[in-house]
């Protein structure tokens, strides 16, 4: 399909040729999509085509996000394409988490399968290509981890340079690790993730180095393969819901653009409701959807699920209007809620990263509320991997975790690992007592 740049705006909707390196509007500023020109296709046809993919050794046939390149506007290009076998993210039953949000069922498609363990390497294979396709060398991102994860590993395979931004100090160590072993160039600013966004986007103008933020819309379109392939997944029977968290707001743009796109192309015929869930702390959209009036910011976002801890998200017009055609809605979780969801999910055997486990304690608010009912076909999208964050899952089970006032959680679904002396008779009274 022929794609082209467009300015988000309605009352602007300026175009641009795919291969210009801007991420905003040249004439009003607003965000940038991509907007693609569709001829008729034959929806069973490219089904097809797609589910033979499967059983393929290519590359570009094995990767969960290229396998649907007719939907991708790089129309021919992905042979270029750098590939980690991104995708390919399975749908897991949760019996246990259904009775904990109290439903019937409940499925999760865990992003955390990924190569670099979360939903970025969706959107970063489709980034970093374009980067490959505009000649850059260099490329940049501020993130709370995981985009800086994800972006050093692309980057790398590509032999591309990547410089990664994070707020010093308000990142897990394991994300931190993951962008010093993909040999990222590492600034640590003093500062939150909306300042040095702003920070970066100046200093991406100046150095002529490509940011790759989600506010980069090929970063988007790779995104919308999560919603491509759980439909696959799913023989194109859209469910009721999908819940994911929502923190810069990319990644419910990109759920949003997937299912209209799939709608329009006959792919499917009913559009499910977008769920996003806020950290209470850091719940500027929550308090946008429910108040109305002008998008606030919030200064000082605070939570321990670090991924979400963004007060200022760049794609909230984007995703103000994917929740609203979707006839979606927007909650808000407190850390108690967060982290006795992501015990339960561990419980499950499943396990996942603090951010991803607001969807569960979202579901259970919103069934409490009668939103979503018992008997509704739920999917939640858990975006991180349970080790991205190994530090709140042992305060959280040995009782050390405090929430940003330092109040104690309590650690109701704790796991506390017990100091045993070598001694079999003191070991088995321990088992049996
Ligand atoms: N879950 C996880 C694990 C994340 O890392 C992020 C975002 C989100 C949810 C929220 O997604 O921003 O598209 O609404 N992490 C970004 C980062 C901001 O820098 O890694 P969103």
């Amino acid at each position: 399909m022929l794609a082209e740049l467009a300015c988000f705006e309605q009352t602007c909707r300026t175009h641009f040729p795919i291969d210009q390196p801007i991420y905003n509007c040249q004439k009003c500023g607003a965000l940038l999509e991509v907007s693609f020109r569709n001829g008729q296709i034959d929806a069973e046809l490219w089904k097809k085509a797609w589910r033979e993919r499967r059983t393929s050794n290519e590359v570009f046939d094995q990767s969960g996000v290229w396998r649907y390149r007719e939907l991708l506007p790089f129309d021919g290009y992905h042979l270029q394409a750098v590939s980690l076998r991104e995708g390919n993210t399975p749908l897991l039953n949760a019996p246990r988490a259904a009775d904990y949000a109290r439903l019937n069922q409940l499925t999760f498609k865990h992003q955390g399968y990924n190569p670099t363990g979360s939903f970025k390497d969706n959107g970063m294979t489709c980034g970093v290509t374009q980067a490959i396709r505009l000649g850059k060398r260099r490329v940049a991102c501020v993130s709370t981890g995981n985009t800086s994860a994800s972006m050093a590993a692309y980057a790398s395979a590509a032999g591309l340079d990547p410089i990664v931004f994070i707020p010093h100090g308000n990142i897990s160590y394991g994300k931190l690790a993951q962008a010093l072993e993909y040999g990222a160039r590492t600034l640590q600013v003093e500062a939150n993730f909306d300042q040095i966004l702003a920070l970066v986007r100046e200093l991406a103008d100046r150095l002529g180095i490509y940011l790759l933020n989600s506010i980069n819309p090929f970063r988007i379109e790779g995104q919308k393969t999560i919603i491509f392939e759980m439909l696959d997944q799913r023989d194109w029977n859209p469910p009721d819901w999908i819940v994911l968290p929502g923190g810069n707001l990319g990644n419910t743009s990109a759920f949003g653009k997937a299912l209209r796109e799939m709608r329009d192309l006959g792919l499917i015929s009913t559009i499910p409701r977008l769920a996003v869930v806020q950290a209470e702390g850091a719940s500027p959209f929550y308090d946008f959807i429910r108040t109305g009036g002008e998008f606030r910011s919030q200064p000082d976002p605070h939570t321990l699920a670090t991924a979400i801890k963004i007060g200022d998200p760049v794609s909230w017009p984007k995703a103000f209007q994917e929740v609203e055609i979707s006839n979606g809605v927007v909650e808000k979780v407190s850390e108690q809620e967060i982290a006795d969801a992501k015990a339960i999910i561990g419980r499950c055997g499943i396990g996942c990263e603090p951010a991803s486990a607001a969807t569960l304690a979202g579901i259970q608010k919103l069934t409490r509320s009668g939103t979503i009912g018992e008997s509704d076909d739920v999917i939640a999208v858990l975006t991180g991997n349970v080790l991205k964050d190994p530090d709140y899952i042992y305060r959280y089970h040995t009782g050390q975790l405090k929430d940003p006032e330092g109040k104690t959680i309590d650690s109701r679904f704790g796991n506390k690992p017990i100091v045993a002396p070598n001694d079999a008779d003191a070991i088995a009274r321990i088992l049996e007592g």
